[in-house]
């Protein structure tokens, strides 16, 4: 048995999550630009043998949650085949995808069939014109679509996130958790992140969680916090008083929850990045190409982590965003 992944601030590191793509099929603005996205030429992209071989190597350094991201993961053909190989890794107990579930109708079962058991959808409003809007995109009947599959496959414990932009999403708040009260969804309000490949974020711009909590107070009834939850999870969870459904909240800006950090993350090409919002990334992708051994990656893998920085610095004038946008880094 390896010795496990701690970084410096003995914060240990047993979750991965993977992009396997910077494509993506909408234009959310507060993720891409509306035209000219470059996306990186395909033999760049990881093949799911290296994103598999990643994986067992990780797995030997104690990783054991999988959460695949993109861009879009479901842009990425046959991405069942790759959830079939990761799921029959010993050691990993939990694989979670997010998607913004436009091709997720025609593929909810076929994820379901290959094991994958928790889905977190990207949807903002109910609102058919204001999903235009927001994502560029008219295919707001076909996230529908996919949530209702999704349900009818049998996923159970989805989640819908909402990216809480001030100005803009104000409307949206309320009807949402309506929604998910209605169908037994858990709405996550994600604050807006400096992540935007356009520069659009500024922190007037974050439509914060006490703000949010505020108006789900008052047009729908008292919210307790759910207490003893998973100190590393990085959602604050609130169940309605009544007993009728939950939000959680992800405030990476009004409460930064760094010092729990267990995250490593995998771009599509093959990099390396011990946060979000980290500037240095580290080549794997030479490495799983070039004959190395897994003892050599195993040792990149810890010499990432142990370079992990104690959090971001989005609330200081010193912040800087990565050279990558979202889309390129899988929230
Ligand atoms: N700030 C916060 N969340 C974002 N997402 C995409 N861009 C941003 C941003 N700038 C969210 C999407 C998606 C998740 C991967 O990240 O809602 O669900
Ligand atoms: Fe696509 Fe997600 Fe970015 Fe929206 S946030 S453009 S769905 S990758």
């Amino acid at each position: 048995m390896e010795a496990p992944l701690l970084d410096t601030f003995g914060r240990l590191h047993d979750n991965l999550r993977i992009s396997v793509t910077d494509k993506c099929n909408i234009r959310c603005f507060y993720c891409m630009p509306e035209e000219g996205v470059k996306f990186m030429p395909k033999p760049e992209i990881l093949s799911f043998e290296e994103m598999e071989r990643f994986v067992r190597i990780a797995v030997r350094l104690g990783v054991r949650k999988i959460r695949l991201t993109g861009g879009e993961p479901l842009v990425r053909k046959d991405l069942p085949v790759l959830i079939r190989k990761i799921a029959a890794i010993e050691g990993i107990e939990d694989i979670a995808l997010t998607t913004n579930a436009v091709l997720l109708a025609e593929q909810a079962e076929g994820l379901h069939d290959a094991g994958l058991r928790r889905l977190n959808i990207h949807l903002d409003t109910l609102d058919r014109e204001r999903f235009r809007q927001i994502t560029r995109r008219d295919d707001f009947e076909r996230v529908m679509a996919g949530i209702d599959a999704a349900q009818r496959v049998g996923f159970q414990k989805l989640k819908i996130n909402v990216v809480a932009v001030k100005n803009l999403i104000e409307p949206d708040i309320v009807p949402m958790a309506r929604f998910g009260r209605e169908r037994g969804i858990e709405i996550r309000y994600i604050e807006f992140m400096p992540l935007d490949s356009q520069g659009l974020w500024s922190r007037a711009g974050v439509l914060v969680q006490d703000r949010i909590i505020a108006m789900l107070e008052r047009e729908i009834g008292p919210l307790d916090e759910i207490p003893d939850r998973d100190p590393r999870a990085p959602a604050t969870e609130y169940a309605f008083r009544d007993g009728i459904g939950r939000v959680g909240f992800v405030s990476s800006v009004s409460h930064p929850f760094c010092l729990n950090c267990n995250r490593i993350r995998l771009t599509s090409d093959g990099k390396l990045r011990y946060c979000l919002f980290a500037i240095d990334e580290t080549d794997v992708k030479g490495l799983l190409r070039d004959g190395s051994s897994d003892e050599r990656i195993m040792e990149v893998i810890r010499e990432t982590v142990r370079a992990k920085w104690i959090g971001h610095e989005i609330n200081t004038a010193k912040f800087v965003p990565p050279p990558r946008p979202m889309y390129a880094i899988g929230g």
